[in-house]
């Protein structure tokens, strides 16, 4: 069949719309169709291609990717060098660079081209009559591997240079880098297939520019920054660094939009300051920034030495990973009685600070980047971030590296160490006589909802504890108002009110005593479930798993969890030392049988955004005292979700999941009319 003429237009103008809008949605990040619409289009130009081959160009977005696996790379030599740049640590070896460079050009201030510096991989594009017709690796500067079929797959990479007259020849100079989003995408699709998970993003890079297939690099999104030219014919270039980038710009390749003129090297340093506070934000990751001459004749004035020019240099950040010895794994208890494994090791300078212990979070992280004692690891810290130990380099483990074991007992109390099925976290049993925990178990004892014991908190606690005055909760009961008041920064009366508050919070009711003890897994509202149902202690702490979980709402976990706690004698005795301080509630005659379930009772609500009137304690307690629970999250169990303003992700999973969606009015409606069935 022969191509007709309107075939051939149409191809053309498909091809250019897509192009268009490739650069628009990759380059400008400001899509200007919708999704949709463009895959209606590319489908159309693929069906197109198909029915006419000889239709297809090299610039076509059909042609991203589709070619077959190749056996190894070729080698591509550079038409002009790759150079590398100097580095520099410090503000010093900055200034001694201006220095030079003014000294040499003889000019009292220089205009530098303030860039990021990318951590990712130097790749060389070169452009033949506005075609993308090769890209390669950089190499060893010289010649590096012909990589083409893998640049093509990224998106943001124009296959055709955008403009009305091209240059005859154009290297685009520029990194290859993966997003940190996308990086932790792959990672955590490589996890779900079993598949080794990658260090960092400039190896995730690496190794997808490396594939022998291009359509596996074509599945593990890539992004191109252009910051340079190599050769170039047929073009006049611009007088400065900054001109040319723009011209790149208008070529439709990316360059980066953070980049800027400094005049002098005060406001290059500034650039540096501003840039490092800004780097924990930013999508992907830079490991400096980089100072260029802006003025292209000054550059070639200052020249090279050896492999790197004279006009640029690298302002590094502080390494943020290093490499290490683990000495020993130690086990840390939290607060809340997590254990978590801490590497001990022989100390090393990473990002600014010396680094000697570094958290392995629990035992299957310990398990899954197989760390053990005597191994070389990478270590990593950025910013305020706890130090961690990345990966363990493999080929340098030495033949006595052990394995670490999770201790069965707690190291600080001596308690069972038990670990829930399906959690990673391993915990100590110990509660209320751990130490490590005690500060938090206290807090949480004293807190509003639990025993409401105004003024005792973080840091009376702290001294309390540490001063020896509370061991375990029942001690709370026994201080004295002298003890108190001989604390620090503490006064006769408020001393005196905090004996108060807490003689007044002797008197209490079950479901706060409950909720007080701290059992995991065992909130307010469960606190209250098992309250009316057990109505008295002595009934709850007789019950077994199974009388447990005759408790609405109350299942195996929690059951379990319940059991544990009360199998340590010690949790017991703390329970018998509160009553004996005279710790009292009602109690009331357990509860038979539950109401039949209706509208509202026995029914799951989340709340989600800021009703108008109730607040959302009001809307909870009413909810709630219709029989119902309120619960934090929308899954397929949730029954109502009540929105108010500014609602939020809640709020589009119930949509999605096609759950019953109330406002404030509708909740109220709701509720009355049940009022009115109830049995
Ligand atoms: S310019 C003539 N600019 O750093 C100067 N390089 O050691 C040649 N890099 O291999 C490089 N961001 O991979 C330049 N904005 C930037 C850069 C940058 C990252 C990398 C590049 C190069 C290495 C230089």
């Amino acid at each position: 069949m022969n191509v007709g003429d309107g075939a051939v237009r149409r191809a053309a103008a498909l091809r250019e719309a897509l192009n268009k809008h490739n650069h628009r949605y990759y380059v400008l990040d400001q899509p200007s169709i919708p999704d949709a619409e463009y895959d209606q289009l590319f489908r159309e130009l693929q069906a197109l291609e198909a029915q006419f081959p000889a239709l297809i160009t090299p610039d076509s977005p059909t042609q991203r990717v589709g070619v077959a696996p190749i056996a190894g790379f070729e080698p591509a030599q550079h038409r002009v060098p790759m150079l590398s740049l100097n580095n520099a640590f410090d503000n010093d070896a900055i200034v001694a660079f201006d220095k030079r460079v003014r000294e040499t050009l003889d000019i009292a201030e220089v205009d530098y081209y303030c860039e990021l510096k990318f951590d990712g991989l130097a790749v060389n594009l070169t452009y033949e009559g506005g075609l993308l017709l090769r890209g390669a690796t950089r190499g060893d500067g010289a010649s590096g591997e012909d990589v083409t079929a893998n640049l093509r797959t990224i998106k943001n990479i124009p296959l055709r240079l955008a403009a009305a007259t091209v240059p005859a020849v154009l290297e685009v100079r520029g990194e290859v880098i993966m997003f940190k989003q996308d990086f932790s995408d792959l990672n955590r699709r490589q996890r779900e297939a079993n598949e080794k998970e990658f260090v960092n993003p400039r190896n995730a890079a690496a190794g997808a520019l490396r594939q022998l297939d291009p359509r596996l690099t074509a599945s593990r999104p890539l992004k191109f920054f252009a910051y340079g030219v190599g050769d170039s014919a047929g073009v006049k270039l611009p007088a400065t660094h900054e001109n040319l980038l723009q011209r790149l710009a208008e070529f439709s390749l990316p360059v980066n939009s953070l980049a800027r003129v400094c005049r002098g090297v005060d406001a290059v340093l500034k650039f540096y300051r501003d840039i490092g506070a800004a780097r924990e934000t930013l999508p992907y990751e830079i490991d400096g920034v980089v100072y260029k001459v802006n003025r292209l004749d000054f550059q070639t004035q200052l020249g090279f030495v050896s492999r790197a020019p004279r006009f640029a240099i690298a302002h590094k950040f502080p390494a943020e990973e290093a490499l290490t010895e683990v000495l020993g794994i130690d086990v840390q208890v939290g607060r809340t009685g997590v254990l978590t494994p801490v590497a001990r090791l022989k100390p090393v300078f990473v990002d600014n600070v010396t680094v000697t212990n570094a958290t392995l979070h629990n035992e299957d992280e310990v398990r899954r980047k197989d760390v053990r004692i005597g191994d070389i690891v990478t270590v990593r810290r950025a910013g305020d971030v706890i130090p961690e130990v990345v990966s363990v380099l493999l080929e340098r483990r030495p033949p006595d590296a052990t394995e670490f074991v999770m201790p069965a007992r707690c190291p600080v109390c001596g308690s069972h160490v038990t670990r829930a099925e399906g959690e990673s976290a391993s915990r100590c049993s110990g509660g209320l006589i751990c130490s490590a925990q005690r500060k938090q178990v206290i807090l949480h004892f004293a807190s509003r909802r639990a025993m409401d014991i105004e003024g005792l908190g973080d840091k009376i606690v702290d001294q309390m504890v540490d001063a020896g005055l509370i061991g375990t909760l029942a001690d709370i009961y026994a201080v004295t108002l002298e003890q108190i008041a001989n604390l620090e920064r503490m006064g006769d009366k408020s001393a005196a009110n905090l004996i108060d508050a807490i003689n007044t919070s002797k008197h209490t009711t079950l479901q706060r005593f409950i909720y007080a003890l701290g059992i995991r897994n065992v909130g307010e509202s469960t606190a209250r479930d098992l309250a009316r149902h057990f109505g008295a202690l002595e009934a709850l702490l007789g019950a077994d798993l199974q009388a447990l979980q005759a408790v609405s709402d109350v299942g195996l976990v929690v059951a379990q969890a319940i059991v544990d706690f009360l199998a340590e004698p010690h949790n017991r005795n703390v329970i018998d030392a509160l009553r004996g301080h005279g710790v009292v509630w009602q109690e009331t005659e357990p509860l038979v049988k539950a109401s039949a379930p209706g509208k509202v009772n026995g029914k799951t609500f989340v709340l989600t955004g800021t009703l108008p009137t109730l607040t959302r304690d009001d809307a909870k307690a009413r909810i709630e005292a219709a029989g119902a629970k309120v619960v934090g999250s929308v899954s397929k169990k949730t029954d109502y979700v009540v929105v108010g303003e500014d609602a939020g992700s809640k709020l589009v999973k119930a949509n999605e999941l096609g759950i019953t969606i109330l406002d404030e009015v509708g909740l109220i409606a709701l509720l009355k009319e049940n009022e009115g069935t109830e049995p």
